[in-house]
């Protein structure tokens, strides 16, 4: 890894945040990209470019890219539909031309979402029917990238914890925010299973995987599952309120003006690949959340 020459796309997000310390540690040299340019140590590329992808690797000459960059708000994706297949199909496709003309190894990173949620747990060689415009046009650049190169992996990830207060973009900044503003009771859904994935193990899961060549497709999540009730449960109790704040059990229809785009019942992924291997290195996700909690803690004290 150390003499690496490490491209990353769409790293100012974030799984970014993890992704480029990381790496960083390594002693490789890495070039982390986004269009938001949002760290000092960002450097500007549009996946939808082709001319742009091509300048960044004929310059850079990677020899791995991690590729991070994607459209990953579910509503805006349904919104605008063209917006999410440039980004996050035709964007993929443009990287997986370039890593194959560059002759480099291609770290792809999709979803749980893949998954029509019909079943109660999905192993790695479940076939995917993605029910959204965002599941849709990721699950198109993993078939691309799985046609058109060798060496590449894929890794789907869960429901993602990771960025803080700061860049965490879903689920457990979503319901911080609301308990930052004062609320003493929180709605949310019963009825929607998964793995919360934390962005730390995730990526420090990738560095370790990455060097045994073994490539292909991963289901890559936090071990253990559950509701979206029992992630903000938990995540109230290690912020030590659960004596102040009320988490109330409602379904999904609950939010349906909120978050219109369909979503599976379950998106619970079984890492059955890394384990049969030996190479799952992926946390209990109670453990990653008590870590990840700190950073809302901390947070949260320096408010009241
Ligand atoms: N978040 C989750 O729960 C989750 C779950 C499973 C898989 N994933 C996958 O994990 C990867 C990382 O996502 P994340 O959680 O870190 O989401 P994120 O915080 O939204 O990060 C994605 C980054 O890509 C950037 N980006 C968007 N369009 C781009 C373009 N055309 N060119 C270059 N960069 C672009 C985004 O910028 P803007 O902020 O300006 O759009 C953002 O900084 C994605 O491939 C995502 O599909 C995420």
């Amino acid at each position: 890894m150390k003499n690496s020459r490490i491209l990353i796309t769409g790293c100012g997000g974030m799984l970014g945040s993890s992704v480029y310390p990381v790496f960083s540690q390594t002693g490789a040299q890495v070039l982390a990209t986004d269009i938001d340019l949002n760290e000092p140590w960002l450097e500007h590329l549009d996946i939808r470019d082709i001319n742009a992808c091509e300048k960044v690797f004929d310059q850079f000459h990677p020899s791995i890219v991690l590729h991070l960059a994607a459209l990953t708000d579910l509503e805006y994706c349904e919104n605008n539909q063209d917006a999410s297949w440039k980004t996050n199909a035709l964007g993929t496709e443009n990287i997986a031309l370039m890593v194959k003309k560059y002759d480099c190894t291609m770290c792809h990173i999709s979803t749980a979402g893949v998954y029509d949620g019909q079943q109660d747990a999905y192993t790695d060689f479940d076939p995917p029917n993605p029910l959204s415009h965002y599941a849709k046009s990721k699950y198109h650049g993993e078939i691309f990238v799985q046609h058109f190169l060798e060496k590449y992996y894929i890794f789907r990830a869960g429901w993602m914890m990771g960025g803080g207060p700061k860049k965490d973009k879903k689920f457990i900044n979503k319901i911080y925010k609301q308990i930052a503003a004062g609320a003493t009771e929180l709605f949310i859904v019963e009825d929607k299973l998964g793995n919360p994935t934390y962005t730390r193990n995730f990526a420090e899961s990738i560095l370790q995987v990455l060097p045994t060549k073994y490539y292909g497709l991963y289901n890559q999540v936090c071990t253990g599952s559950g509701s979206r009730y029992d992630v903000a449960v938990e995540f109230v109790r290690l912020l030590g309120l659960s004596d102040k704040i009320r988490v109330t059990k409602v379904d999904s229809d609950y939010f349906k003006k909120e978050y219109f785009a369909p979503r599976p019942y379950s998106e619970k992924l079984i890492n059955f690949k890394l384990n049969a291997r030996g190479i799952n290195h992926m946390r209990d996700w109670q453990d990653c959340l008590a870590e990840y909690s700190q950073l809302f803690v901390e947070d949260y004290n320096a408010k009241i």
